[in-house]
C-alpha cells in the first residue's frame, strides 16, 4: 500500500500566501469593480533593469546558435556568475568568500526549505516567531516536530521577537543545534548589528550549532554600519550558511535566481562526533537533485554586477524604499506603532489589539488594500500586520489615501 508521509497532516491546510491569494481572489470575484492594491506578498512590480534584460537577451541569442548553444551547465552555477558574486557581494566587503563556496540556485525559498535535509531528524531547531513560513513548514514535513498545538509545533524552540526585545531573537537558554536567522527580517523588517550577529556566531561556536542566515533583503540596508553579510563577522565562516536571492535585489521573482554560500570551513558532525564538510554534503545533494539555473538567467544575474546594472538595480531599491518611507509616515500619522521600512521593504504594524486576520479583512473590504496578517507568520504576529513596499508609487499613494479613509 502506498502510504503518505504522516508529517504532512501536521501542517496547516495551506501555505500562508496561497491562503491570502485565495481570499483576495474571492473578494475580487464578488467585487469586480474594486481596484485592489496588493501590498501583501513581497512580489516586485518593476520591470527588470535594462542592463539585466540585455544580459538575458544575449544569453537567449547564444542559445539560438549551434556554436554558442549550451546544454547542461555546471549544477553549482557558471564560473562567470560565481566569480561576480564572490567579488562584489563578499570580497569587496572584506568577507573572504571564494567562488566555489557559492551554489547558484533557483531562489532562496527552495534553498532555505531544502537545506534542513542535511541534518539528523532529532536535532534541536530554533526558529524565530514571527518567521518566514518555509523554514518551519519544511522542518514539519521532515518530521522534526510534534503536533501543532496552541499555534506552535511541539519540539521546536521558538524565539519570540517582540517589542520588548526590539524584534530580535534572544539567544536560546537551552542548547540548540540549528538556528534560523533572517536580517533584514522578513516579516518585521528589523535589522541586526554586528554586535548582535557576533553574539550568535559565538553561541554557535560554543554549542557546535549551525546558523542558517537568510540575507534575501540585504540590498535594502541603507545604514552603512549594518552588516550586509554574516561573513563580516569573525568566525562566521565556521558556523554559518548564507542564503541570497536576486528576487528582491534585482526583480527576479518571476525569473528565479538565488544562491547559497557554504564556506569550506563550515563543519557539521556525524553520529560519532566526527567532523563532516557541509560544503561537500550540499554539493552532493545539489548535483543529485538540481541541474542548474538556465544559462540566460545566469547571464541576466551576472549583469546585475556590471556598472550600469548595479546603478539600475540600486535605483529600483531606492524606489521601493521611497514607498516604504511613504507607508511608514502614513502609519505613524495614524498613531500606530511600527518597525521596519528603514532598511527593509516591510513595515510591521502593531494593530493595537486587533486580530491580524480581522485587520486584513478590514483593509481589504474597506480600502481594497491587501496586507499580510502577522498571525500567518506565527503566534507573536497575532496582533500585527505586514505592509510591503513592493508596488508602484502611484498605487502606494492611493493605498495610503484609502487607509486614511478606512481607519478614520
Ligand atoms: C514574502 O512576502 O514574505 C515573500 O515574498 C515570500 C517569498 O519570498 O517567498
Amino acid at each position: 500500500m502506498i502510504r503518505a508521509n504522516d508529517n504532512y497532516s501536521k501542517l496547516k491546510a495551506s501555505y500562508l500566501f496561497s491562503d491570502i491569494a485565495k481570499k483576495v481572489n474571492e473578494y475580487q470575484q464578488q467585487n469586480p469593480d474594486v481596484h485592489i492594491i496588493r501590498l501583501g506578498i513581497g512580489d516586485v512590480t518593476r520591470a527588470l533593469a535594462p542592463a539585466v534584460i540585455k544580459g538575458f537577451h544575449e544569453g537567449v541569442d547564444e542559445m539560438a546558435n549551434d556554436v554558442t548553444f549550451r546544454g547542461y551547465g555546471p549544477e553549482q552555477g557558471y564560473a562567470f556568475l560565481r566569480e561576480a558574486i564572490a567579488k562584489n557581494d563578499f570580497q569587496d566587503r572584506g568577507a573572504d568568500i571564494l567562488p566555489d563556496e557559492i551554489f547558484v540556485s533557483d531562489g532562496a525559498k527552495c534553498d532555505t526549505g531544502n537545506f534542513q535535509e542535511l541534518f539528523a531528524k532529532d536535532i534541536k531547531v530554533a526558529i524565530p516567531d514571527p518567521v518566514y513560513p518555509a523554514y518551519l513548514d519544511t522542518n514539519v514535513m521532515a518530521g522534526r516536530t510534534g503536533e501543532y498545538e496552541n499555534g506552535r509545533y511541539n519540539g521546536i524552540v521558538y524565539m519570540d521577537c517582540l517589542k520588548e526585545n526590539n524584534f530580535l531573537p534572544n539567544l536560546p537558554d537551552e542548547q540548540v543545534d540549528l538556528i534560523y536567522l533572517c536580517f533584514p527580517n522578513n516579516p518585521t523588517g528589523s535589522t541586526a548589528t554586528k554586535k548582535v550577529l557576533t553574539a550568535w556566531v559565538e553561541y554557535a561556536k560554543e554549542n557546535h550549532a549551525l546558523i542558517l542566515f537568510d540575507a534575501a533583503y540585504e540590498s535594502f540596508i541603507r545604514d552603512e554600519a549594518l552588516p550586509k553579510t554574516i561573513y563580516e563577522i569573525t568566525g562566521a565562516k565556521e558556523v554559518a550558511v548564507e542564503f541570497r536571492s536576486f528576487s528582491k535585489t534585482a526583480g527576479f521573482t518571476g525569473t528565479r535566481c538565488g544562491f547559497t554560500v557554504i564556506p569550506k570551513d563550515c563543519m557539521i558532525y556525524d553520529s560519532k562526533g566526527e567532523k563532516i564538510s557541509l560544503h561537500a554534503m550540499w554539493n552532493r545533494r545539489h548535483i543529485t537533485k538540481f541541474n542548474g539555473v538556465s544559462y540566460p538567467v545566469q547571464k541576466a544575474a551576472q549583469a546585475v554586477y556590471s556598472e550600469e546594472g548595479h546603478a539600475q538595480v540600486k535605483s529600483q531599491i531606492a524606489y521601493y524604499l521611497n514607498n516604504a518611507d511613504i507607508i511608514s509616515k502614513t502609519i505613524e500619522s495614524f498613531g500606530f506603532d511600527y518597525i521596519g521600512g528603514k532598511n527593509s521593504p516591510y513595515i510591521w504594524i502593531d494593530g493595537a489589539g486587533r486580530d491580524s486576520w480581522d485587520f486584513f479583512d478590514l483593509l481589504l473590504t474597506k480600502a481594497g488594500v491587501v496586507c499580510t496578517p502577522g498571525g500567518g507568520f506565527g503566534r507573536c504576529g497575532k496582533y500585527y500586520i505586514r505592509i510591503s513596499a513592493f508596488n508602484s508609487l502611484e498605487n502606494v499613494i492611493l493605498a495610503m489615501d484609502r487607509l486614511k479613509e478606512a481607519l478614520k
